[in-house]
């Protein structure tokens, strides 16, 4: 079963499930990063590129998100404290009117997916965005990756836009499916949630 124990929100939020833990990511989980990277790069239409990545390319890349203030998640397994998925989010668009709006991405060790990590992960980063002021989520997806679909669907993201043939991997096609999630009903985009 799966269980909840502990939610917290904000900076250095900890969320404890049976067995695993969410807490943020630091230089030290950048080896399992680029392992959990690597293997999806190696075998998974989830990223749209066939290079890996080194240890040293995902420390930056931690510290880069964390310094422009988005946060690095990670999944850490009981016992051993294996990282055994991790989720971020950074800026959607680089221009200043795309400023509420941020992409994320959630990955999960191979032999750990459908255990209900990656829906713990992105509830926590759900969580972190409110937490952060954001108004809308979007989730571009491979178009034929029904397990992501299925979990974002799952979280309440709609799907809202569906690109043809814009990318390619393993001699193939790939359509982007674009779902997006809006945190809040605040009608002024530079002031307060309405309580
Ligand atoms: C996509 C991914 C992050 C999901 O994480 P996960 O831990 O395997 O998924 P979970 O066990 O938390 O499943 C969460 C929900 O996803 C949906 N889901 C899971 N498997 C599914 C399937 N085969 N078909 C449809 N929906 C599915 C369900 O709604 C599920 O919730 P439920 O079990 O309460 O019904 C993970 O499988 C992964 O890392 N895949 C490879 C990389 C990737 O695709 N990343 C996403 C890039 S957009």
């Amino acid at each position: 079963m799966r269980r909840m124990v502990k939610e917290r929100g904000g900076q250095g939020t900890v969320m404890a499930t049976a067995g695993i833990t969410i807490r943020d990511a630091d230089s030290a989980d950048a080896a399992a990063i680029a392992e959990i990277y690597n293997d999806a790069v190696a075998h998974t239409t989830a990223i749209w590129n066939e290079r890996t990545v080194d240890t040293p390319n995902r420390a930056a890349w931690i510290a880069d998100r964390r310094k422009a203030g988005f946060p690095v998640l990670v999944a850490v397994a009981a016992g051993q404290g294996e990282v055994v998925g991790y989720a971020s989010y950074g800026d959607w668009r680089a221009f200043d009117g795309y400023r509420h709006t941020v992409e994320h991405s959630v990955y999960v060790r191979s032999n750990r997916r459908g255990a209900g990590i990656g829906r713990r992960l992105m509830e926590m980063l759900i969580v972190r965005a409110r937490a952060d002021g954001k108004h809308v989520m979007v989730a571009a997806i491979e178009a034929g990756n029904e397990v992501s679909i299925g979990l974002h669907r799952a979280l309440g993201f709609e799907a809202v836009g569906h690109l043809r043939e814009v990318g390619t991997k393993f001699g193939k096609w790939l359509d982007l499916a674009f779902l997006q999630l809006t945190l809040d009903s605040r009608p002024d985009p530079d002031g307060r949630s309405p309580v």
